[in-house]
Order: structure tokens, then C-alpha cells, then sequence
């Protein structure tokens, strides 16, 4: 019922695990694979191991998650060693990568090439780089990074992360396709701070930091309706998809993939099949045999 197919690669489900959130060791993988999520995206990994951003760098009330975890990681050379190679994981696994500079990007895309991942996503929504405007932000440097991406990774497919910080993510989205781009994934965190008014300062010692979770859904189905009216690949329709009604609604928007993370936080790791079930009882009481039957229904 719920089987997808994400550019060639055959998913038990949609769910796949957002990037961030425990994909960062062999164990973690083949956990989350257990817990019956369709495929697993690693944490990001750049060239070099980043410490990341001075605490609290996480904060949940309500509905509302931020985090600036600021990308700590081991470094791409570090997950070589650790990894060995990803296709013998339990589940299909996605390497994240990203990079300062351009060329990076390509350098980092090549090594996660050579530990065989089923697809490569780029995460180029990151804040640290030497450019005076981010990569997310400008469609002709998503392009350039798209292309330099895809000639390091071989035949390995390519979706490109998007931010939802931007004026247009469509043109965003439109460079990544023409630029050779085999998916989408939308969308990263949305910039916004909160204030502690007893301390009267910002909660996050990095003050501006991410929403995800709840808050952030409405902001990535938007973004999700808007990317298919705009590409034919596939995308990975991720923020605040924590009940099976949400990843309807994402499918609906037009994603194949869904992407989950902060409900982890609160359903814990069994979320990916909670969310199946979920899924499967809508569809089985609205009489929906397969995703394809509802996937950019609400654009008709
Ligand atoms: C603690 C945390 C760390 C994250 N780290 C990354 C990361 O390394 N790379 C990335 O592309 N996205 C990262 N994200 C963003 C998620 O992958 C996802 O796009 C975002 O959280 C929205 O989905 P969600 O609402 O299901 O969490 C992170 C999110 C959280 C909460």
C-alpha cells in the first residue's frame, strides 16, 4: 500500500529519516531502518570535523522546536573510516553533504560517492560559507553547486535541500532540475528566535536559530505545492510531519518522500511506523489503494 519509488529507488514507505537527527552511526541507520522508516539520511558531513555552535543549542515548548546545532560532524574522511560502505545497511541510506566553497561540495560529493549511498542529498542551506549570499538563496549558485555535485557522484542520484528562507523557492528548485538535479528536498529549517523575558535574551546562545517540527509544516507544504507546480523530479517533502494526517498532506502537496525528524523528539524512534499505520488507516477508510492515486491531488 504505502511502497514508493524515489527516483528508481524502491521504498518500503515514504518516511525517510530527516538529515540531523541520529543518522550518525552504522548502529543508528540499522536502528531507524528496524523501526520501519523507508530510507535513512545521515547527518550532514562537509570536508573537515566542525565542532558546532556553544549550548543551548536546542530549545521545544509547544508546538514550536529551534535548534542551532551549528553542523557539528565527523568530517567526511572520519565517516569513510567508520562507515566502510552504506549499502549494506538495512535500509536505503541518503549522505548528506555540503561544503564551504563550491568545489567542496564537489570534493565531499566524491568521497560520500565511494561508501555507495543510495542517493546523495546537498545540504545547501548552510550558514557557514565564504559568499556574501547564501547558496540557498541565489538559483545560479544552487545550479553551479547542483552540476559540481552530480559530476563527482557518479551514477548516484542527487536531491538537492532547500531552505524556505528565500523570496522564490521556485526558481531555486527550477535551477536545481536544469542543472541535472534528481530530486528535491523541501525544506530545511526556517530561520526564527525566541526570547527567554525572564532573562530578557534570546533563548539560543547562537540568539537565531532553526524552526522545525508543528510550526514548520504549514511553511513545507507551501513550499512542497509550490516546487510541484514548478519540477517534474521527485521530492522529499519534509517539516513537521509527525501523524500519518501530515504525511497525507505532504503527498498531497505532491511529495513522494516523506521526511521526519523532530517528531522524534515526541513519538520517539517508533514515529516512522506510527505514521505508516496512520497512513494506511486513512487510506484504507477514504478507499485509496496507493499513494500515486493521491500524490498532487491538491493541485486538480
Ligand atoms: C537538531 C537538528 C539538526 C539538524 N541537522 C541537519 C543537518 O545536519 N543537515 C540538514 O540538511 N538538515 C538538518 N536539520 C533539518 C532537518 O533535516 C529537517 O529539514 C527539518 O528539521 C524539518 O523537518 P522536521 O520538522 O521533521 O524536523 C536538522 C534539524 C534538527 C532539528
Amino acid at each position: 500500500m504505502l511502497q514508493t519509488n524515489l527516483c528508481g529507488i524502491r521504498l518500503r514507505n515514504p518516511t525517510v529519516l530527516a538529515s540531523g537527527i541520529l543518522g550518525v552511526t552504522k548502529e543508528s541507520i540499522n536502528r531507524i531502518g528496524m523501526e520501519g522508516a523507508g530510507a535513512v539520511t545521515l547527518k550532514s558531513l562537509c570536508h573537515e570535523e566542525r565542532q558546532g555552535n556553544p549550548n543551548p543549542v536546542m530549545f521545544g515548548y509547544g508546538g514550536v522546536f529551534m535548534n542551532a546545532v551549528g553542523l557539528p560532524g565527523q568530517g567526511i574522511d572520519n565517516a569513510i573510516a567508520d562507515f566502510k560502505r552504506l549499502d549494506d545497511a538495512s535500509v536505503p541510506v541518503i549522505g548528506s553533504i555540503y561544503g564551504y566553497r563550491i568545489s567542496q561540495f564537489g570534493e565531499v560529493a566524491k568521497k560520500m560517492a565511494s561508501l555507495k549511498p543510495a542517493m546523495i542529498e546537498v545540504d545547501i542551506s548552510c550558514p557557514h560559507m565564504d559568499y556574501g549570499k547564501p547558496y540557498y538563496a541565489d538559483a545560479e549558485l544552487a545550479g553551479k553547486i547542483t552540476r559540481e555535485v552530480k559530476q563527482n557522484a557518479g551514477k548516484i542520484q542527487v536531491s538537492i535541500k532547500l531552505s524556505p528562507n528565500v523570496y522564490d523557492i521556485k526558481e531555486i528548485a527550477h535551477s536545481a532540475e536544469s542543472n541535472g538535479a534528481d530530486a528535491i528536498t523541501a525544506i530545511n529549517a526556517a530561520s526564527g528566535m525566541v526570547i527567554d523575558i525572564d532573562a530578557r535574551k534570546p533563548v539560543l546562545a547562537n540568539r537565531i536559530g532553526g524552526v522545525t517540527g508543528l510550526a514548520l509544516k504549514p511553511i513545507a507544504v507551501r513550499c512542497v505545492y509550490e516546487i510541484y507546480e514548478t519540477v517534474k523530479i521527485p521530492i522529499i517533502g519534509t517539516g513537521g510531519v509527525t501523524y500519518g494526517k501530515d504525511a497525507i498532506e505532504m503527498t498531497m502537496a505532491g511529495a513522494t518522500g516523506v521526511g521526519i525528524g523532530t517528531a522524534i523528539f515526541y513519538r520517539g524512534t517508533g514515529v516512522f511506523k506510527k505514521v505508516c499505520d496512520e497512513m494506511e488507516g486513512w487510506m484504507r477508510k477514504n478507499k485509496v489503494k496507493s499513494l500515486e492515486e493521491i500524490r498532487g491531488c491538491a493541485h486538480r
